[in-house]
């Protein structure tokens, strides 16, 4: 056996050996349990808005496509506009985790950017703050006490960062990919956010997460704990398929509408979008997701039941389905496009949203690494 690879398996057995007799080990819990407390915490949500603080993000690798707008974006105006003060940070160091594109950074932060406010996010103090992370050192800095708390063995499970080592084919994987949910802690707990909107796939970063806040405070804090143990919030939204209809609406697949196409381009995408030769038209997502997903995208744009637009269409078959889904996307996405052409030509403007959100980030930022500070007996 290869000496240093051996030498390693020596040291992940010793820390799962450790982890197991401290009882630390990150333990994920069931995907069901996590929906049911979601559920919960939707409820409370509503009921007090203003004991919540949001925080989620992205990486700035593109435009946003409807897939985000349905199942993420949508849902992030929707707290906002429930009182539910809201921070959202723009991932550019993390783009670096898996791929050497930098050329493009600062153009897919500033659409990034429009694409948020054209969905609705308000960009004020005491609504949501958008900021990218690399303007905000204190945050960064958190970074460092955090690397404390993990072992190299649990960063080693995590299966997210496993599937993403899979995905990218690079043969030489860097050290940020190991350690980015560490950073991602960061991202999240330099304002204490105690509520974390994501994806299935972000679930083992949001444990994470909070075993470092956990960790944290038991080690450091005593009896007044710095952080919060943030939980996270599954989107209600369905998972929208792409035009394909096989798999999970995403640019690197191709099967995309972008939330910056024109209407004629939607067009041209829909006439293309894959459906199978029954003529009448069901809603059956397992049998026939090409079609349940288009009915569901009408569904999504007009807030009719996907049933009922079904049985509309009936015999009308997949050509009066894309029409009517051509005409009520569209319509939709008009107010949405009309704003995202505005900000286009305003660059000032949207300079001045970073510059704000980046101030405001930094404020909360500093105060948590003071305490952060003050707790690890740091001070001067
Ligand atoms: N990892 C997330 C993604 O790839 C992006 C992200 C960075 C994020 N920091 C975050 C998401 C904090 C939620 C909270 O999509």
């Amino acid at each position: 056996m290869n000496v240093i690879a051996g030498m390693n398996d020596t040291l992940n057995d010793k820390f799962d050996a450790d982890e197991n007799e401290a009882g630390e080990r990150i333990e994920y819990g069931s995907y069901e349990a996590t929906v049911e407390k979601s559920r919960q915490l939707e409820k409370n949500l509503a009921e007090q808005p203003g004991n919540y603080r949001v925080l989620t993000g992205d990486r700035p690798t593109g435009r946003l496509h409807i897939g985000h707008l349905f199942g993420s974006l949508q849902n992030r105006v929707r707290l906002q506009n429930l009182g539910v003060r809201t921070f959202i940070v723009i991932a550019d160091y993390q783009v670096l985790t898996d791929r050497d594109m930098f050329e493009n950074i600062s153009d897919n932060v500033r659409n990034l950017v429009i694409d948020y406010l054209a969905a609705g996010l308000v960009p004020a103090e005491g609504k949501t703050c958008i900021f990218p992370h690399s303007h905000v050192p204190e945050l960064n800095q958190l970074l460092l006490p955090f690397l404390t708390l993990v072992s190299n063995a649990e960063l080693d499970r995590n299966p997210t960062v496993k599937e993403e080592i899979q995905a990218s084919g690079l043969k030489r994987i860097n050290a940020g990919m190991y350690t980015y949910p560490i950073h991602q802690a960061a991202d999240i707990l330099f304002c204490k956010a105690n509520v974390v909107p994501v994806g299935k796939d972000q679930l083992p970063h949001l444990e994470m997460t909070r075993i470092i806040a956990r960790r944290f405070n038991e080690r450091f804090a005593g009896s007044k704990p710095v952080f919060p143990e943030p939980q996270p919030l599954l989107s209600k939204a369905p998972v929208i398929l792409g035009l394909d209809g096989s798999q999970k609406m995403s640019k690197s697949r191709n099967n995309t509408i972008m939330l910056s196409a024109s209407e004629d381009e939607t067009a041209a995408l829909l006439k293309k979008a894959k459906t199978d030769s029954e003529r009448r038209i069901t809603f059956d997502p397992v049998s026939r997701p090409e079609v349940s997903n288009l009915l569901m995208l009408i569904s999504l744009s007009t807030g009719e039941a996907p049933e009922n637009i079904a049985e509309r269409i009936g015999d009308g078959g997949s050509g009066q389905l894309k029409k009517m889904l051509t005409e009520t996307l569209n319509e939709y996405l008009r107010p949405i496009r009309t704003r995202r052409r505005e900000l286009e030509s305003d660059t000032g403007f949207v300079r001045t949203v970073l510059r704000s959100g980046i101030r405001e980030a930094r404020e909360v930022a500093e105060q948590t690494l003071s305490e952060v500070r003050h707790v690890m007996n740091m001070d001067i």
